[in-house]
């Protein structure tokens, strides 16, 4: 039986791919208010300044590459069963070969209806516009999990890291539940890697703490994992 790695990642994973975090400086939300564009009350009170944000966002990402982590991620397939948990609403994951990609937020490259988030649709990389209407009639909206909102896929990640053998944390800063609430599913004793280059927020578990950047935090990551699992 192959083992089985889960991946925590967020936005500090797709860094280097020249994608903004949100809480690090000149962060997103350093430029932005987080309740105007990333809440579902901003969606209420100004829509058209939503849907421009996640248009300049989805732009940005089809201009980005993923980056050697995404990849390394990707090429641990070959060993293990992989599961990614991630944060971000980009599709780098996929795109550097990920086959099972979880996105507890959203994905940038979808569109539903704002009537119970249904009529899920792929829109690649285009825009939105408001008025623009779902197959149910409701107004067509982002794909994306706001403050305030629900998190329909967090029970099957959660039920991912309760079976995980390995657990690696990658790029986030643990400040948003109930995402950040995940690593406790995982079972006691099994290794948990956390890569990033920052402090994170005190986690109540022991963990291996990689003070990298998530390319070179996976490099070195790669290399251990191949000598206690070749
Ligand atoms: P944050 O911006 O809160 O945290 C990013 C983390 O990545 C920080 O711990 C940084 O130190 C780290 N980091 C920065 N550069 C890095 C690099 N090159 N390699 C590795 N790590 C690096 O982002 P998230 O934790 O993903 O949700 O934020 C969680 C959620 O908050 C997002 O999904 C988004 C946001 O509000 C919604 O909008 C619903």
């Amino acid at each position: 039986m192959m083992k089985k790695i889960v991946v925590l990642s967020g936005a500090g994973v797709s860094a280097e791919s020249g994608i903004s975090t949100f809480r690090d400086s000149n962060g997103l939300w350093e430029n932005y208010n987080v309740e105007d564009v990333a809440s579902i009350d901003g969606w209420y009170r100004n829509p058209e300044l939503m849907i421009k944000f996640y248009n300049d966002r989805r732009r940005e990402l089809e201009h980005c590459q993923p980056n050697d982590a995404h990849k390394i991620i990707a090429e641990l397939e070959r060993q293990y069963e992989v599961v990614v948990v991630t944060q971000n609403v980009d599709n780098l994951h996929e795109r550097g070969g990920s086959s099972h990609v979880i996105h507890l937020h959203g994905e940038l490259t979808k569109a539903c209806s704002e009537r119970g988030k249904r009529c899920v649709e792929d829109i690649g990389y285009r825009d939105i516009k408001y008025g623009e209407k779902a197959a149910d009639g409701g107004i067509l909206r982002p794909f994306i999990v706001w403050f305030g909102e629900s998190v329909p896929l967090l029970e099957d990640a959660a039920a991912h890291v309760q079976t995980a053998d390995i657990l690696i944390i990658i790029g986030t800063s643990l400040n948003v539940y109930p995402a950040a609430g995940l690593l406790y599913y995982a079972p006691t004793g099994i290794p948990i890697y956390v890569i990033d280059p920052k402090e994170v927020q005190p986690i109540r578990r022991e963990v291996i703490f990689i003070k990298e950047k998530a390319t070179e935090g996976m490099r070195q990551l790669r290399a251990k994992l191949m000598t206690v699992d070749s």
